[in-house]
């Protein structure tokens, strides 16, 4: 590979192009050029920069430019001749920079989309996973009246489920002050901000019922797995949403303590498990709810994915 072929490969960071202002005494962030000739060499160049880190380079270096521009993707792909302003190739260049460290593309938009609804994510909540729909789906098809979403992080199934069951009173809680920020922000953003409590508690500890539902999205990764998990999980997501203890079912365990405590009869308990944790999950809601039905449903993959215990 030539030289001038490597090169393009590079990209320009924030701090080169501020030594390039030092260099010259003063501060003057409009007359440097631009590091991207047009978006059509921003968009070659980023996907080149992330082609080690994600399976889909044009796309999310399409996403990224979006993002230091405010263009629409559609607008982008339109119009490959038009030239970067240097904030804006300053500002992607150090967006395709922090995603080649690893750092997930949604923590860089600020934005994921999850049940057909667009989500604020900063780092301080899991990102919202599309199998996580499945367990959303099911709670809706039982129409429950009062649910309680535990540990809610971005708030989006406690969300959803406010915007699809708008007679509903929701509780959802996190023991996370930080992710109960953004999950109050999110049910701002949706118009459902009213119908929501949140709570910082340890599960539902706070909690009185009898509620119809308890729905949850519990941290399940086996301790045993913590260190096969991706990279970018492990390093950026927060580990109090992730880690499950030994086996991944010590907050599931404790869940169907609360689901004793909390739900009237006939209530339901909707649990999201890990793919293979099904046989060890449907066992421990047996072993407490000897009567009651217990069933295990996949997601979308064939995997085993929600634990449901109907009282
Ligand atoms: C897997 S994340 C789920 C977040 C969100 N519901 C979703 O589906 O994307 C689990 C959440 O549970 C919270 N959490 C962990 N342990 C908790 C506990 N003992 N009580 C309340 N929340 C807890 C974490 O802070 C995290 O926000």
């Amino acid at each position: 590979m030539s030289a001038e072929a490597d090169n393009r490969h590079e990209v320009p960071k924030k701090s080169d192009v501020n030594r390039r202002e030092q260099s010259v005494g003063i501060r003057v962030t409009h007359v440097h050029p631009c590091p991207f000739s047009d978006i059509a060499a921003a968009l070659r160049e980023g996907a080149a920069a992330l082609a080690s880190v994600t399976d889909m380079p044009h796309l999310e270096a399409e996403i990224l430019l979006a993002h230091a521009t405010g263009l629409t993707r559609t607008t982008i792909l339109a119009h490959p001749e038009r030239p970067l302003s240097p904030e804006e190739g300053v500002h992607y260049g150090d967006l395709l920079a922090r995603r080649a460290t690893g750092i997930p593309l949604p923590y860089l938009t600020g934005r994921v989309e999850f049940f057909g609804l667009d989500f604020v994510v900063t780092p301080d909540v899991l990102i919202p996973r599309p199998e996580t729909e499945t367990l959303v789906e099911l709670a809706l098809e039982r129409g429950p009246q009062t649910v309680v979403d535990v540990g809610t992080g971005s708030g989006c199934v406690a969300v959803a489920l406010a915007v699809r069951l708008p007679r509903a009173r929701i509780y959802a809680t996190d023991l996370s002050r930080a992710a109960l920020s953004v999950a109050v922000m999110n049910a701002r953003r949706h118009g459902v901000a009213n119908r929501i409590h949140f709570l910082q508690a340890d599960l539902a500890s706070p909690l009185r019922g009898p509620v119809d539902m308890l729905v949850s999205n519990p941290p399940y990764v086996a301790e045993e797995e913590w260190a096969s998990l991706p990279e970018s999980v492990r390093e950026h997501e927060p580990r109090l949403a992730l880690d499950g203890g030994p086996g991944g079912l010590r907050v599931v365990r404790r869940l169907l303590a609360d689901a004793a405590r909390l739900l009237r009869p006939g209530g339901v308990l909707l649990v999201e498990i890990g793919a293979g944790q099904g046989p060890e999950a449907a066992a421990l809601a047996r072993a407490v709810f000897p009567p009651a039905r217990v069933q295990i449903y996949p997601d979308l993959a064939g995997r085993d994915r929600v634990l449901e215990v109907v009282l």
